[in-house]
């Protein structure tokens, strides 16, 4: 963009609209956009309100290097460092995948599943926890919390950002959330959305292997697992091979490495009654409803298709005690 002395809102953003197509960058007036904004500090609809506003300076300067990392095919939420989320503002940065709004079905399904636990729970749940035993009390004293009747449980594995654990946390005021990854700096990430979005003393964040971590049987498990086979990373678009966390893609080399091995793992970690939601690639969803038919026979299993009308949802109802 904008090498000349003065510029415009509407020049500058011709100017970079025009940079960002001649490197190949797919939506370029909208990211030019979306980065002025941001460096303005203004909402987009402000943009096209004041279109003669004339950029200072620093401002030109800090578009300039937005837009050289933009063309280098960083993507945006990186290079702002916020990515919303069911209706909530995360930050974001090259520590974590961006949220991907997909993965908004999956919330929406761990929500209506737990509005139907809420009914249930209660003294039910209270039976069954007990059934744990020591080493499940044990585990909750080491948390500083007491599995309350009528409060529900849910875990939430591969975390990443935090995303899902706290769009839960914040719809569901009444739950725990124990929120699994196994790389240390995601988690940190995750902790800042918590601390943001004002639910740090409500999600537990806990770095390890899959549900290896949660210290007790919860009644909701959310799992948005890495799922590309490993042969099909070399495809995708340079801004996430080249940016994006290989540890938050790669799914092995039929892409359900990790599905597979936590469907193996889920049973114990879910109360009677219990459910298990899990994002899957698109193509995914008779391998893995005939994964989760082998690990839990006896359970509701329903695949559900994103608005693109691929695989997207796998839920896995368990029956109740
Ligand atoms: C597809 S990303 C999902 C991130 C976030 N939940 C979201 O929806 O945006 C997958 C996450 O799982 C984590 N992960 C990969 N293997 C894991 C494992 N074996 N146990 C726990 N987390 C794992 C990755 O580090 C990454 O953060």
């Amino acid at each position: 963009m904008a090498r000349s002395e003065t510029a415009t809102v509407r020049s500058a953003l011709d100017e970079a609209a025009a940079a960002l197509a001649a490197s190949d960058i797919p939506s370029p007036s909208l990211d030019a956009e979306v980065l002025l904004a941001h460096i303005l500090g203004w909402n987009r609809a402000r943009l096209f309100a004041r279109p003669e506003y004339g950029l200072s300076k620093e401002q030109r300067q800090r578009f300039q290097a937005a837009l050289s990392r933009r063309r280098d095919h960083e993507p945006v939420a990186y290079i702002v460092g916020v990515r919303e989320f069911f209706g909530l503002e995360f930050f974001i940065d090259r520590r974590v995948l961006i949220p991907r709004p997909e993965t908004e079905l999956l919330v929406e399904r761990v929500l209506e599943a737990a509005t139907a636990s809420r009914h249930r729970l209660g003294e039910a749940a209270t039976a069954s926890r007990h059934v744990l035993g020591e080493a499940a009390t044990a585990s909750r004293h080491r948390l500083g919390g007491t599995a309350t009747a009528g409060r529900i449980t849910l875990a939430d594995v591969g975390t990443g950002s935090g995303v899902v654990a706290v769009s839960l946390t914040v719809s569901l005021p009444e739950a725990r959330v124990y929120a699994t990854d196994v790389s240390s700096p995601a988690l940190e990430v995750a902790a800042l959305n918590c601390q943001r979005h004002g639910v740090a003393d409500r999600v537990h964040l806990l770095a390890g292997d899959l549900l290896e971590p949660v210290p007790e049987p919860v009644d909701i498990i959310a799992a948005n697992l890495p799922y590309i086979p490993a042969p099909d990373l070399a495809t995708l678009a340079p801004d996430v091979t080249q940016y994006e966390p290989l540890l938050a893609l790669d799914g092995g080399p039929d892409g359900l490495a990790q599905i597979s091995r936590f469907l193996e793992q889920a049973g114990r970690w879910l109360l009677p009654g219990g459910v298990a939601v899990l994002e899957i690639g698109a193509g995914q969803g008779v391998q893995v409803t005939d994964l989760a038919r082998r690990w839990f026979p006896a359970a509701r299993i329903d695949l559900f298709l994103d608005y693109a009308g691929l695989d997207r949802v796998v839920r896995i109802m368990t029956p109740g005690a």
